[in-house]
């Protein structure tokens, strides 16, 4: 029960097989971290984020948590941000969603969750907001593949209203927030064409002059 032996005997399979194909591959990542990208995801097993780009470690600098929600008052959250933006200089900022999510659909279901149901309802005002279109929709995994969609665009908005984001347009930095959103039945990631590059591509109420 304490030790967990699979997961550490699969670790070191791992760092040796690495280190066989690049021997100097973890001395010069423990010089330093120099990723391209954050990604912000959901905290789900399925999704998740180095392996479903392919990219070894270093490349991407991650933060999950339930239903990848970016909420202007988390400071674990934020603080990821500022810390790339600022300290990494990431480029590129990506707001992974995926179909099929737990935390969309128990947002929905008018059940009791405890704790979480606080989390959730930050969800619950996306689907308030965009009611007319979602029930438009034929089916009830329709409704959700679309609720899906359209948190992963608020939380790009969400990103991009913040002050670290502006300021770092502001200074001419070169910034770009996309949303994307992963199938986990297929292994295949959508764009879905919401990529926000500066000040003028974001509403008017929540520019920082
Ligand atoms: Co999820």
């Amino acid at each position: 029960m304490r030790a967990l032996k699979d997961l550490l005997e699969k670790n070191k399979q791992w760092a040796t097989k690495l280190k066989a194909s690049d021997p100097d591959f973890f001395s010069n990542l423990a010089l330093q971290q120099n990723p391209g990208y954050l990604w912000i995801g959901c905290s789900d097993s399925r999704v998740p984020a180095n392996q479903i780009v392919n990219l070894p470690p270093g490349e991407v600098f991650v933060h999950r948590n339930i239903a990848n929600l970016v909420i202007h008052s988390d400071l674990n959250c934020l603080s990821v941000i500022q810390y790339a933006v600022e300290v990494l200089q990431i480029k590129h900022i990506i707001v992974c969603g995926h179909y099929g999510c737990s935390g969309i659909k128990a947002s929905l279901d008018n059940r009791e969750h405890g704790l979480i149901d606080n989390w959730l309802r930050h969800i619950k005002d996306i689907y308030r907001y965009h009611e007319a279109k979602i029930n438009d929709m034929k089916t009830e995994k329709e409704k959700l593949d679309l609720l899906c969609e359209l948190n992963v665009i608020e939380q790009v908005a969400n990103i991009c209203h913040t002050t670290i984001v502006q300021s770092a347009w502001k200074a001419g930095q070169e910034l770009a927030v996309h949303g994307w959103i992963y199938g986990i039945d297929d292994g295949i990631l959508k764009d879905l064409d919401v990529c926000i590059t500066n000040i003028n591509e974001i509403s008017q109420t929540h520019r920082i002059k």
